[in-house]
């Protein structure tokens, strides 16, 4: 049977606003007066209860935040336009937004208007994959270093959390790239960075989904914890942009070196709208940014190798062929070679997605599909549906990282509706540098270990902390033979 047309082949139907539905009109879960929803919402599981919610309503469906809708949809055709009709029609939507300012990340992830261009071109500038040459050496370095603290696991036996590790790597990776500066956490045991930085995904989504904002008149001692980690991790950042200044001072003037170097020099310059204020913010979102995806992404993949002889196999294979006797990656035109490590990162973000839902806002009343969502209003979307769906993704319950690779691709494979790193004007920045990491972590893994989750796969949960991140990820690293 032929499958049917994918739905993009349908324009996108700006119906008449007169005859949309409106939130209001749209099923959804039964509330309480006033509160409407609000107390059945667990914004740690938000992703999952808004897919069971659409398999009862249907989609689109509607929740009520105490008086506020959101609508929910798991059309992913619908949200591609949306997602393209930035930064004019969409944006973020505006608790996101005021929960980053309130936090002090208010930088180019939640930036709108005429202050989000000059902040996107900084960056892109920075995270530009033109750098990966200059990089390259670095990368090594902390692959070698993550190398080492899995031999040391695997000769005792250890059982690691894997995304803990990797959550260590990815942001010794980012600082050493974006700020010059590798804290070489991977080392390090006791009161670290992420410590902090991990109560503040967490609160963020709480933010986002909670009407009435009850921490800044009664601070519970989980608001309090949250506090304190935002205190270390602002002081954290502060130090990273004084010795940046400092450095900057002591060295003859030249191009620079790294995204903190560019941000200080434009804000010499007075040619910019960057202060202090939006410096410390963008440091703090790319932290933020590059950390728990690219972390959780590759963590997600442990389940699908455990399971799947055949697939660790022919990475094994795979990344043997490209490390040959080094212990990582030996060079670039090796890294290139490294596909079958790529897909199967976005494979397992097919099957468990690390970006649970998007959340916007228009800037004047749109129609979507025949739902109206006025202005201010929020929609939704959750992904796993279409990323499960027979009509974008061939056999779409089976983990075949092949099928990402174009010689071995055959039958439906629709890739528009893989949005697992947005689309259109503000898609994201750091997609190269995260598979660049993917690549690297994967082959030395694979090259070197054999990889065994001490829990049956059914048992690992999915916890929404911004992006979803496995509530644990216990795994046993069993080293190859040479
Ligand atoms: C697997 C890893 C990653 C995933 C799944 C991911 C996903 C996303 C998504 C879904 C967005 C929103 C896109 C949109 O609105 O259309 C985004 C934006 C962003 N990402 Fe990533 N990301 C990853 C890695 C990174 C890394 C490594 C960095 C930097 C170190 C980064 C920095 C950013 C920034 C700064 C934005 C905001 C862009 C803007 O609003 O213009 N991301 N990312």
């Amino acid at each position: 049977m032929l499958p049917s047309p994918p739905r993009f082949a349908i324009p996108f139907d700006r119906m008449n606003v007169a005859t949309a539905r409106t939130a209001e009109s749209l099923p959804g879960p039964k509330g309480l007066p006033i509160i409407g929803n609000a107390h059945q919402v667990r914004p740690e599981r938000l992703h999952l209860q808004m897919e069971a919610w659409a398999r009862e309503f249907g989609s689109p469906f509607r929740l009520n935040m105490m008086g506020d809708p959101i609508i929910v949809s798991d059309d992913v055709a619908a949200f591609q336009q949306i997602l393209r009709q930035r930064p004019h029609d969409w944006q973020r939507s505006t608790p996101v937004r005021l929960a980053a300012q309130e936090m002090g990340f208010d930088g180019l992830f939640t930036a709108e208007g005429e202050e989000w261009l000059p902040q996107r071109k900084l960056i892109m500038q920075a995270l530009n994959h033109t750098h990966l040459p200059e990089f390259f050496p670095l990368l090594q370095r902390v692959t070698e270093r993550l190398y080492r603290r899995f031999e040391r696991a695997s000769a005792t036996g250890e059982i690691v959390d894997m995304t803990d590790e990797l959550m260590r790597y990815t942001v010794d990776v980012t600082s050493a790239l974006a700020f010059g500066e590798d804290p070489n956490t991977i080392d390090q045991s006791g009161d670290r960075i992420q410590q902090h930085m991990a109560l503040i995904f967490p609160a963020l989504l709480r933010r986002i989904m909670t009407p009435i904002h009850w921490w800044r008149w009664l601070p519970s001692p989980g608001e309090r914890r949250l506090q304190r980690a935002l205190k270390a991790v602002h002081g954290h950042v502060d130090a990273l942009i004084a010795r940046g200044r400092e450095q900057l001072r002591q060295r003859e003037p030249g191009r620079p070196r790294h995204l903190l170097e560019a941000m200080l020099m434009q804000a010499q310059s007075g040619e910019s709208l960057l202060d202090d204020r939006r410096i410390r913010a963008n440091v703090l979102t790319l932290l933020l940014a590059g950390e728990d995806t690219t972390a959780n992404s590759l963590s997600w993949c442990m389940p699908f190798l455990a399971e799947n002889t055949d697939a660790q196999e022919a990475l094994a294979q795979e990344s043997r062929a490209a490390l040959g006797d080094s212990l990582v990656c030996p060079s670039i035109a090796q890294l290139e070679r490294l596909d079958l490590c790529e897909a199967t990162v976005q494979e397992s973000m097919r099957l468990r997605p690390t970006i649970g839902i998007f959340m916007m806002t228009p800037t004047s009343d749109q129609v979507v599909g025949d739902v109206l969502v006025r202005k201010g209003e929020r929609i939704c979307m959750i992904h796993r549906p279409a990323l499960q769906s027979a009509q974008y993704f061939d056999n779409p319950a089976q983990f075949r990282p092949q099928r990402w690779l174009r010689e071995a691709r055959d039958g439906v494979h629709d890739k528009r509706a893989f949005l697992q790193f947005g689309t259109g004007p503000r898609i994201c920045p750091g997609r190269h540098l995260a598979m660049v990491e993917v690549r690297m972590v994967l082959s030395m893994l694979l090259a070197h270990f054999r990889v065994e989750l001490t829990i049956p796969s059914a048992d690992l949960e999915e916890v929404l902390a911004f992006t979803v991140t496995p509530k644990r990820m216990p795994v046993r690293l069993h080293r190859r033979s040479q």
